[in-house]
This record gives structure tokens, sequence and C-alpha cells, in this order.
């Protein structure tokens, strides 16, 4: 069966676009990543996608006079390229109502906390600073709302006595790895259905799309 391309966004690091393209390169993968699209030039997560064979694009936000000619312009680099799955990892920019009412329910984020807590920017910072025991990552479908939409699945981990951001971050991230290629993986089979604000994986109970990893 042919597989689902997915079209990447990124600003910078591209670690979860790394754990995507390292997670495609098995045989048996559904997804293949087709293109990454950055608004930053300079993001390193360009030069992982080259080293990998992957095309990239930057569609700077500079040279657009509003985020809807922007965002169009990056549709039309994955339109150009067949996307069937937009995935947004560590994306910079909010975009304007028409990119995800374009790409509606194909269309994904991956956030560093557990949704609905702890919304914008530094997230783990707000979850040291609120005291919480427990944070994580998010994978959920965007809607015009920022940092909303149907969850589908989400990790979590312990927030330790003397965590700082960076420490938070790093244990957070390592279940982003794991998680985001287990969703792509999910949507590419198909397994994915969205009620309203509901996000159902076949086969896969509800519990089951929390997973928890107790730290060594
Ligand atoms: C991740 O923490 C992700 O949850 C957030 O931005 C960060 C991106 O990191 N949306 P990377 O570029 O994937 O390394």
């Amino acid at each position: 069966m042919a597989k689902l391309k997915v079209g990447v966004l990124i600003s910078g690091r591209g670690s979860n676009m790394a754990a995507l393209i390292r997670a495609a390169a098995a045989p048996d993968y559904p997804a293949e990543i087709a293109c990454v699209v950055s608004n930053r030039a300079e993001a390193p997560g360009l030069g992982i996608a080259t080293a990998a064979g992957i095309p990239t694009a930057v569609v700077s936000h500079r040279s657009h006079p509003d985020r809807e000619s922007f965002d169009r312009e990056v549709s039309a680099e994955l339109e150009r390229h067949g996307v069937g799955l937009v995935v947004m990892a560590g994306f910079m920019r909010i975009m304007s109502p028409w990119f995800p009412t374009r790409w509606a329910n194909r269309l994904i984020n991956i956030h560093p906390s557990l949704l609905p807590a702890f919304r914008g920017l530094h997230v783990q910072q707000q979850a040291i600073d609120a005291g919480v025991r427990l944070s994580g990552c998010t994978a959920h479908f965007v809607i015009p709302d920022l940092d909303s939409g149907p969850v589908i699945a989400q990790a979590a981990v312990p927030v330790l006595e003397g965590d700082t951001a960076e420490t938070l971050s790093a244990r957070i991230l390592r279940q982003e790895h794991r998680l985001y290629p287990e969703v792509v993986r999910w949507f590419a089979e198909g397994r994915i259905a969205v009620d309203g604000v509901r996000a159902t994986v076949a086969g896969v109970p509800p519990g089951a799309t929390l997973l928890f990893s107790p730290e060594p």
C-alpha cells in the first residue's frame, strides 16, 4: 500500500522531526516524510532533513504582508509534495484561521505539557511554578485556537524535586520522541477518528493513549 506523505513544519532544532525521520526509515512504517518546511532559514533541523535526503523549503514570514498569505504559501509547498498529513514539530509561528481550516483533521501538533494545562510559551517553567507533580506532552489536532484541539495521545512524566525548565524539558522531550511517531503511525493507518472535541484511536483504549515512563 502507498505510504502516507507527511509534511513537517519546523522553526528550529527539529528533534521531533528527526524522530519521525528515524521511524519512517523502517520499511514497515506506513508514512514517509515528503517535505520539511521551515519559516526560518537558520533552523538547524533543515540540515538534518537535507542529510536524510528529504526536500526542504524555507517560507519566511518576513516576506509576507499578513499571516494568511504566509499560510497560503506554506500550504502550496505542502500540496506540491502531495502531503496528506501536516505535522507541526516546534513550529513557532501562529497561523491564521485559514490554515487549520484548510488542513482540518489533517494537521497535528505536539506540545510539551498535558493540555489543557499550560498553553503558550515556557510551559515547563509554568509547570514548575505551578507546583504540579506530573507534566508531559500532548499530541493534538490543530484548530484555530492556540494549543487547543482534540487530544490524540499524551505521555506523562514526573516533575522532580530540584527540576529546572531544562531538566524537565529534556525528560518530556524523550517522551515526545516516542509518542509522535506512534501518533503519525496511527493516523497513517486510518485509526484516528475525531468527533467534536474527542479523538479516538481504533484498537487503542483511551487509557492506553496516556503513556507513563518513570525515570530511573
Ligand atoms: C518541543 O518541545 C515541542 O513539544 C514544542 O517545541 C519543541 C520542539 O523541539 N512544540 P524540536 O524542534 O522538535 O527539537
